[in-house]
């Protein structure tokens, strides 16, 4: 792994890190770039203005690695929450949540997370909206994949992710991908070591060409969540050959990144949905967004630096 991208992953871990950048208000213009805000109706403006341009939404309440109940039911509050304010401000219908199941206390009790897990799906159903539940680092990869196909006995439209780095994935996407799941392919974010994960950036892209090619193939719904440019107009290649219409793929890009590519992707008719993160735990998922791009540092560090 480039060694800067593990500096800064390592840094996702450091509360001592994220103290001095909380207590830096200019840095608060980098994190509302990624991240829709703190509240529930921040987040709710955010999709209004998504779907006012046409795009879609699934949206995140940050946090993960929950690890006590009353922290993990926090959780399921706040997206019941969230849900029922989209549905009185009629945005649930086509919005999706984006749901990690360590904020359910998977650690912990994998039992619980699951039954967690199908509160908020109930929920979601409710409001008309569906639900993906995210993939985190692969020690968690087997355990997810059951929950997700037990969640889709209840309800077929429950999406999965899958991560191209992991060498398992191409193996995975073939499996869910002939359930006729709904699966969203990302490249993966996480720091994980070679004997699981490709490492160089080519194997990873290599990857998820593949698996790209196995699920447009297949009877799956293809949730393509990339910003790279190149697997962008693979996916389009492989979706014109397989005679997809856009209803039935959709290409999915996080908040602040790539934001002109969206609106561009979105007029030439095709299905676009932005992941909304909000909630006061942003430290985790900025750290991932900054370790991605190290670009974005320069952007950090002159926030940091003119301490406005
Ligand atoms: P890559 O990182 O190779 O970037 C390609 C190009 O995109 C760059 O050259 C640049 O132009 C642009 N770009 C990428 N990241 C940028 C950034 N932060 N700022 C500015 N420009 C940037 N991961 C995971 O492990 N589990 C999950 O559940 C999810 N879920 C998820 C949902 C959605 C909708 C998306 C888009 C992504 C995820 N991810 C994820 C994150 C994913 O695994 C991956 O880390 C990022 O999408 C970055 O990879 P790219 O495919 O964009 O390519």
């Amino acid at each position: 792994m480039n060694p800067l991208r593990g500096a800064i992953l390592a840094a996702s871990r450091s509360k001592r890190i994220r103290t001095t950048v909380e207590s830096v208000a200019a840095t608060r213009r980098v994190v509302d770039r990624f991240v829709a805000g703190q509240s529930t109706s921040d987040a709710l403006e955010c999709v209004h203005r998504l779907t006012g341009e046409g795009l879609l939404a699934t949206v995140d309440h940050l946090g993960e690695e929950v690890t006590d109940d009353a922290g993990a039911d926090a959780t399921v509050e706040a997206y019941v929450s969230l849900l029922g304010a989209l549905a009185s401000k009629d945005l649930a219908r086509g919005s999706d949540v984006s749901v990690k199941l360590t904020a359910l206390g998977l650690a912990v009790d994998p039992a619980g997370a699951a039954e967690r897990a199908r509160r908020i799906l109930a929920s979601a159903r409710d409001a008309g909206a569906t639900m993906t539940v995210d993939m985190e680092h692969s020690a968690l990869t087997d355990v997810t994949l059951d929950t997700v196909r037990a969640l889709r006995e209840a309800d077929p439209s429950v999406a999965a992710v899958l991560q191209a780095m992991l060498r398992r994935t191409e193996a995975d996407a073939r499996s869910l991908a002939a359930e006729g799941a709904r699966i969203r392919l990302c490249k993966g974010a996480y720091a994980e070591d070679t004997t699981v994960a490709f490492q160089h950036r080519g194997d990873v892209d290599a990857s998820y060409q593949r698996c790209l090619a196995v699920l447009f193939a297949s009877p799956c719904t293809p949730l393509v969540a990339t910003h790279d440019p190149a697997m962008v107009t693979a996916a389009l290649e492989l979706a014109a050959a397989e005679g997809r219409a856009p209803g039935d793929y959709e290409l999915q890009m996080l908040l602040g990144v790539r934001p002109d590519e969206q609106l561009r992707l979105r007029a030439l008719g095709l299905q676009v949905r932005v992941y909304v993160p909000f909630g006061t735990e942003w430290w985790g998922y900025l750290m991932r967004r900054l370790a991605e791009r190290p670009a974005n540092l320069a952007f950090f560090a002159r926030a940091l630096s003119s301490r406005s």
